[in-house]
């Protein structure tokens, strides 16, 4: 399995050019299958999520071509609307092609994608929402089997904001002649960049990013060249590392607005970000005084994406930090982990109590899950002596080159296969 052996102790210095965002790409990955025209997606991220979905495509009839950095899909031949159990498994997010394959072929059968290691990721809203579509929904043997020929555009409300709920029915609505409204949908960007990318192929939605979506029906989408938006994320968890290694380090493809909540939490520590013609700038001297209370929140809220994250910043802050997982029922696992290096972290049911120290020490550690293994990376860059994190293939899902990023800003970090 690969690895990263990391030498603590250096700040970091230099530029990051942030790339799109993998929970954009997915949903577009997705809905490119709704037209039989060629799809160009540019600066498509080189990520094992991304790869799978593109392999699950291919087991759609699908046609994928990679050019640079240029994924071209062809999806002329798509002729059935079958997910094998593996894939599934292997790829959970795979569940939002259920909503496209119905849109584009009107039957599916799907594996139940499985939980993970954050929890236990239910797709009832999902199917329920697709049921109040009038779309036939049959849960048998671990499959879903779902048939859209009577679809009819409908006004649903969602038990909650989820994301790949709100992109699943936004996607199974496309064509659905009249109009479709869904309430009580997801606002993050990634739901906004998608609607940007149907509306570029000749789908007819409307607000993304506020809490109701109308999706009037068309008769057909048309190929397109997209550029995802930036990854929040990706870019949250490099400015985190910034501030926990001290330096100075400028970010390129930023959207700010995107990471207002994380800005604002940062801002009351000891480093400075300030904005200027769509660069951010994060300086940070190295100092870590105390941390506001965090409590993870649906967009525009703390995003639980960015809550192993701000807990690693948080082992190393002055005084008592409260960090509240409100999402996902088991996203801590990874403070295990964490204590290896000398953290001091109690976790009380949803709630992280973390009693800042004011060094970490180097430490053989195995990441549980993408953002966990993405954290335990930048408690290594901060420790002393040297960290060996083990299973990065996790890391490997939701962030391209990571060693080279860190590499690139002066720390000490190397991949070994
Ligand atoms: C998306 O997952 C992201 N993944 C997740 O990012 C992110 O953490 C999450 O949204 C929340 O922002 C992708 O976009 C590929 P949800 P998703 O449906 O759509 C419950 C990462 O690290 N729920 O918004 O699966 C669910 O259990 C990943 O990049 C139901 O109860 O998240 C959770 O508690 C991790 N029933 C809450 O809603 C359902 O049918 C939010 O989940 C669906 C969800």
């Amino acid at each position: 399995m690969s690895k990263y052996i990391i030498n603590g102790g250096k700040r970091l210095v230099g530029q990051v050019e942030v790339p799109s965002a993998k929970n954009a790409v997915l949903p577009i990955l997705a809905g490119c299958i709704l037209t039989d025209e060629q799809v160009v997606i540019h600066k498509c991220p080189k990520l094992r999520d991304v790869d799978n979905m593109l392999k699950i495509l291919q087991g759609l009839g699908c046609i994928i071509e990679r050019e640079g950095t240029d994924v071209i899909i062809n999806s002329s031949n798509v002729s059935h609307g079958i997910v094998s159990h593996d894939l599934a498994q292997e790829l959970r997010s795979s569940i939002f092609l259920l909503g496209s394959i119905l849109a584009r072929i009107g039957k599916a059968d799907m594996a139940y994608p499985g939980g993970c290691e954050i929890g236990l990721r239910p797709i009832d809203i999902h199917l329920e929402g697709l049921k109040a579509l009038n779309i036939e929904v049959i849960e048998d043997g671990g499959h879903i089997y779902c048939d859209a020929s009577n679809i009819k555009a409908s006004d649903l409300i969602l038990d909650l904001p989820s994301v790949g709920a709100t992109e699943n029915l936004m996607m199974a609505a496309v064509f659905a002649k009249g109009k479709t409204i869904i309430r009580n949908v997801a606002r993050e960007p990634e739901i906004a960049d998608l609607q940007d990318f149907l509306n570029s192929m000749g789908a007819k939605i409307r607000g993304a990013g506020s809490g109701v979506i109308v999706i009037e029906g068309v008769k057909s989408l048309h190929g397109v060249e997209y550029t995802p938006m930036p990854d929040r994320i990706a870019a949250g968890s490099y400015i985190i590392s910034t501030v926990m290694c001290g330096g100075d380090v400028e970010f390129n493809n930023i959207i700010p607005e995107h990471l207002r909540s994380l800005v604002s939490k940062l801002s009351k520590t000891a480093c400075n970000i300030s904005v200027k013609n769509g660069i951010m700038k994060v300086r940070s001297n190295g100092r870590h005084p105390r941390l506001p209370k965090i409590d993870t929140m649906y967009y525009p809220g703390f995003p639980t994406d960015l809550q192993s994250q701000i807990t690693a910043l948080a082992t190393i802050c002055d005084g008592t930090s409260i960090i509240t997982e409100n999402i996902f029922e088991t996203r801590f696992k990874q403070i295990s982990e964490f204590r290896k290096m000398g953290a001091k972290v109690e976790v009380k049911g949803r709630t992280a109590i973390i009693e800042g120290v004011s060094r970490l020490s180097g430490a053989e550690v195995t990441a549980e899950d993408l953002r966990g293994g993405a954290s335990l990376v930048s408690m290594g860059l901060f420790a002393d002596r040297t960290t060996i994190v083990s299973d990065i293939y996790h890391i490997e899902r939701g962030y391209e080159g990571m060693d080279v990023i860190y590499t690139s800003l002066g720390a000490s970090i190397v991949r070994q296969d």
